[in-house]
């Protein structure tokens, strides 16, 4: 069961493909993506267009599409998400609680945080997040904000977990995930995040996006052939030196 269950992306509203977002490959032949399990991933390469949707979609939530949440203040810099004008979301039940989550914009909303005092990051594991590392204030916030029914969007999540803490970041989103109160969508490079049991997997390296298995991507395979055999990769690699 997903909140968010449905996005359709309005072309008639749009003139011109040949510009940036409409010219993306990944998206521009999209007519819906439909969204089944709590739990999805956004995977392929750099420039795919994983970021651009994904704050498209937080934009139509009403998130602050800096890295917070409804009732944030940070002033959003709209200029090149007009994805969002295109797009029309279909809920079952609507829900507005929730939070877009970018490694990138995370210190401006440490400081944003900072600034209101230490009431604010009370909720935040007491402490000053810029006072806790990337990866203990990146864990903290989603200890202690995310709970209850709402839509989580995370945009590499990673960026800032050790492997050991991306295993428990995997425990924090089944503890919410399960009793179906709260839906993620989350783009990442992680094999271990996307082998999150039963998420659905849409490959940006299609045009328009698919739906792929854990073991089709390309996360999975470049990886496990590197830890498999290391040694022939690396030679392989440098083999022109
Ligand atoms: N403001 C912008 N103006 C023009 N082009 C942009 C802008 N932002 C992103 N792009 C381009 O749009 C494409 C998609 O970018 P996007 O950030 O969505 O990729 P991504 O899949 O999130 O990549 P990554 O895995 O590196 O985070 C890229 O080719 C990028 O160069
Ligand atoms: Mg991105």
């Amino acid at each position: 069961m997903a909140y968010l269950k449905e996005i359709r992306f309005n072309w008639d509203k749009v003139e011109s493909r040949n510009r940036y977002p409409f010219d993306i490959p990944s998206l521009k032949r999209i007519k819906s993506i439909y969204f089944k399990s709590n739990v999805t991933f956004f995977v392929g390469e750099n420039g795919s267009g994983k970021s651009t949707l994904l704050e498209a979609i937080a934009q139509n939530c009403g998130f602050c599409v800096k890295g917070g949440s409804r009732n944030s203040l940070l002033t959003d810099d709209v200029d090149d998400l007009s994805l969002s004008s295109i797009l029309t979301l279909a809920w079952l039940p609507k829900v507005s609680n929730g939070f877009l989550l970018r490694a990138e914009t995370f210190y401006d909303y440490a400081s944003y945080i900072d600034s209101l005092g230490p009431e604010a990051y009370a909720s935040y594991g007491g402490k000053s997040l810029h006072m806790q590392s990337h990866g203990e204030s990146f864990l903290s916030l989603l200890q202690n904000r995310f709970g209850g029914k709402g839509i989580y969007l995370l945009d590499e999540p990673e960026a800032a977990l050790s492997p050991q803490r991306q295993l428990v970041l995997l425990r924090i989103i089944r503890q919410l995930e399960k009793d179906g109160k709260a839906q993620f969508i989350i783009a990442t490079h992680s094999p271990i995040l996307m082998a999150y049991p039963d998420a659905d997997i849409y490959s940006f390296d299609h045009s328009p996006i698919i739906k792929v298995q854990y073991e089709e991507t390309e996360h999975y395979q470049v990886t496990r052939g590197f830890l498999n055999n290391r040694d022939k990769v690396l030679e392989e690699l440098f083999s022109d030196d």
